[in-house]
């Protein structure tokens, strides 16, 4: 029988997430996830978590997983697992290492099987010194070193002998397990770790990129029946990306019917999962009428910002027959890079050859990709 201990009872501090580094979201589920699904068939798991977090984490849980008190450093959190592990072998494995193939966790087993233990390890790839006082007094050579990863399996007994031997001892800092049973049982084991088992630990860990896409199109004239109601008339410029451009036509719109803000709000909330304008800004609603694009644009950088997110690039296209567009270019990109706060922003104009309702001069269409981390 095996059991496997996922250590998820930090706070992931240095992550900076709004939320425990462990139930952010990674490739549509929460990170836990990933490990509780790389060690479902395992015969028991037990999920160190902290107190405030168990009310989320109990709805992921399999039937064979349960929920398991965590301690304030990561050493008590396994120790009180172990406590309750029944498998003659044990698996420990940080919650925050989704990234686990079933290759890594196979040879982790096969090596306890065989000598007692097994390490997930991986040779570094820079060179590593030891240091004091800002001195290198020691450059030991790279092939003897490792990376030490989880999982890290051994004999449940040894690991717990360790482990109540180290906490007699008041020896509760260690950072891993391989190091509480080095220092109580044996030499640890090392077997094939993998460099794509990485722990995620800093914001830029999460750098999941999110693509989003939008299109907006007005019209321009106003036919009749649009002249009178809630329709506004800027007979003598359009507005985009918060820039007035004269123009002969008007744009109809409920708003300032800036189309290139209009596409990348729909773009930046598209990429942070979020619902459209409309949803957000509705024309319905009288207090959009004659709205300044720019300042929706604001609030929807504050949306994509409460979500974690920065702006990495942004790329808007502008398709009309008229005005000429190329003079304010440059203004528009400028004012667009400040909104977004990233200096990655290119904007383009062009026509539509005559084609169609752009090119009949009937409306102009904005589109905008963005990319976000
Ligand atoms: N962990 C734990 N109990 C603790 C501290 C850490 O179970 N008291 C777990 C974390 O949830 C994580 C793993 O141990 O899955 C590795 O620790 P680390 O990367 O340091 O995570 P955190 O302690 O959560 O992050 P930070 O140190 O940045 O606060
Ligand atoms: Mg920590």
């Amino acid at each position: 029988m095996i059991s496997v201990i996922l250590c998820a009872a930090g706070s992931g501090s240095r992550a900076k997430q709004p939320v425990n580094k462990v139930l952010r979201e990674l490739h549509g589920m929460p990170v836990l996830c990933h490990s509780l699904s790389a060690f479902s068939f395992c015969d028991e798991i037990l999920v160190a978590c902290r107190e405030e977090d168990e009310a989320r984490i109990l709805p992921l849980l399999p039937p064979n997983a349960r929920t398991v008190r965590g301690g304030g450093t990561r050493f008590e959190s396994v120790y009180s697992a172990l406590r309750e592990a029944k498998g003659e072998i044990v698996l420990v494995h940080d919650a925050a290492r989704p990234f686990v193939s079933r290759a890594c966790i196979d040879a982790c087993i096969q090596s306890v099987k065989t000598y007692g233990s097994g390490i997930a390890a991986v040779p570094v790839s820079d060179t590593v010194a030891r240091a004091e006082d800002g001195l290198a007094t020691e450059i030991p050579p790279r092939e003897s070193l490792y990376a030490l990863q989880t999982p890290q399996g051994f004999r449940t007994d040894d690991l717990r002998f360790a482990y109540e031997r180290a906490a007699a001892d008041g020896r509760r800092g260690f950072t891993d397990d391989s190091g509480v049973y080095a220092a109580y049982v044996a030499q640890p084991r090392l077997c094939a770790g993998d460099v794509q088992n990485r722990k995620l630990t800093y914001p830029s860990d999460f750098g999941a990129s999110r693509v989003g896409f939008g299109v907006d199109t007005h019209a321009f004239d106003i036919p009749p029946e649009y002249s009178r109601g809630i329709a506004r008339l800027n007979l003598n410029y359009i507005v985009l990306g918060g820039i007035a451009i004269p123009s002969n036509h008007a744009i109809k719109a409920h708003s300032d019917g800036d189309v290139a803000v209009h596409a990348l709000m729909d773009a930046l909330l598209s990429a942070a999962g979020k619902r459209d304008i409309g949803w957000y800004f509705p024309d319905s609603d009288p207090a959009y009428l004659g709205a300044d694009s720019m300042k929706l644009l604001g609030r929807v950088m504050e949306i994509v910002r409460e979500e974690g997110f920065t702006v990495r690039n942004a790329s808007i296209s502008i398709l009309a027959e008229q005005p000429r567009l190329s003079p304010y270019i440059g203004q528009i990109t400028d004012s667009l890079k400040h909104a977004l706060g990233c200096e990655a922003v290119a904007v383009a104009a062009g026509t539509n050859e005559k084609l169609g309702y752009i090119g009949e001069g009937k409306g102009i269409t904005a589109y905008a990709f963005v990319l976000l981390d």
